[in-house]
C-alpha cells in the first residue's frame, strides 16, 4: 500500500508519516518542501504514481474566506484530477467540528474547511472526512489567535480538545481499514467552556494576560460533536478546570 500525504511535512502530516511508515506502510510526502505544490500541480503527476491513497492535511495561513477557500478548494480539485488519472482509491481529509455551523459559519478559515469538505464530498474519488476539536497542544495558539489589545476575549462556549497523537491513529485508521465514504468525529474525554480553559492555562504557563469572558453568540456546543464522535482518552494536562 502506498500513501500520499498532502501536506507531508507539517505538525500533523509528519506525525501521521512516521505512524504509517512504523506500520510498514509506503508514504510520499507531498509538500512544497517535496518540490511538489498541489496549488500549481507542480510534481503532482510524478508523486501520485502508484498511489492507493491520498491523506489530505494541508493546510494554509490564510484566514480569509476567499483566501482558504480558493486553497482548499483548489488542492481538493487538482489532487482529484491527477488522483484519478494516477488511479488513487481513497481521498481522506482532514478537517474541523463544527466548521459551517452557527458562529463559524462566519469564520473565513472556516468557510474554507467548509469548501474542502464539499469539494471532496462531490469529487469522483470516494472520500472520507475526519473531523477533529482542536489540538490540545494547539489552545496556546488559540488564546494568542483571541488576543485584543493584550487582553484575550473568551466566548462562554465549549470546547473539548483532543490529544493530537490520537486524531493521527485515527487519520492512519482510516488510511488502512476505513472503507472510504464515512465521516467520522474524535473529540477529547473532557468539555470545558473557553474562558474557563484560557485562564487555567495562562494560569499554568505562568502569564498574566487578562481573559475577558463574552456570551457566546448562539448556541455554545457549536465546536464541539453534537452527535457520534470517538473519545480521546487523553486528558487535559492540566488539572482542576470545571468540565461542563
Ligand atoms: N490546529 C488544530 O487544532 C486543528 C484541529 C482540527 C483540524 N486541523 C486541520 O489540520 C490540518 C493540518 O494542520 P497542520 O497544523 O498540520 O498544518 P501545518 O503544520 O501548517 O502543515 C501544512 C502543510 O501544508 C503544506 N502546504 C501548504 N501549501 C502547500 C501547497 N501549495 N502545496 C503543497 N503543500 C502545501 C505545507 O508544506 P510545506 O511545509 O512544505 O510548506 C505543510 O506541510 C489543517 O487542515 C487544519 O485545518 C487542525
Amino acid at each position: 500500500m502506498k500513501v500520499f500525504i498532502a501536506g507531508g511535512r507539517g505538525r500533523v502530516g509528519s506525525l501521521l508519516a512516521d505512524n504509517l511508515e512504523a506500520k510498514g506502510i509506503e508514504v510520499v510526502s507531498g509538500g512544497l518542501e517535496d518540490g511538489i505544490d498541489v496549488i500549481s500541480g507542480k510534481g503532482l503527476t510524478e508523486a501520485l504514481a502508484g498511489v492507493d491513497t491520498i491523506v489530505n492535511v494541508l493546510n494554509t495561513p490564510r484566514f480569509d474566506a476567499e483566501g482558504a477557500i480558493s486553497f482548499f478548494e483548489g488542492a481538493i480539485n487538482n489532487l482529484t484530477a491527477e488522483g484519478e488519472r494516477a488511479g488513487v482509491r481513497h481521498h481522506i481529509v482532514l478537517s474541523i467540528v463544527g466548521v459551517g455551523q452557527g458562529d463559524a459559519s462566519e469564520v473565513g478559515y472556516y468557510l474554507g474547511k467548509v469548501a474542502q469538505e464539499k469539494a471532496v464530498r462531490s469529487a469522483s474519488i470516494p472520500a472520507t472526512i475526519i473531523r477533529a476539536t482542536q489540538f490540545q497542544s494547539y489552545i496556546p495558539v488559540l488564546i494568542d489567535q483571541h488576543t485584543v489589545d493584550g487582553k484575550v476575549i473568551a466566548p462562554r462556549s465549549f470546547v473539548q480538545p483532543v490529544e493530537l497523537d490520537e486524531v493521527i491513529e485515527l487519520l492512519a485508521e482510516a488510511a488502512t481499514t476505513l472503507e472510504p465514504g464515512s465521516e467520522v468525529e474524535i473529540a477529547g474525554p473532557d468539555r470545558f467552556y473557553h474562558d474557563d480553559l484560557f485562564r487555567a492555562t495562562l494560569a499554568d504557563r505562568g502569564d498574566d494576560r487578562e481573559v475577558v469572558t463574552v456570551d457566546a453568540e448562539g448556541a455554545p456546543d457549536v465546536m464541539v460533536p453534537r452527535g457520534a464522535y470517538r473519545t480521546g482518552t487523553v486528558r487535559y494536562p492540566i488539572t482542576g478546570i470545571p468540565t461542563v
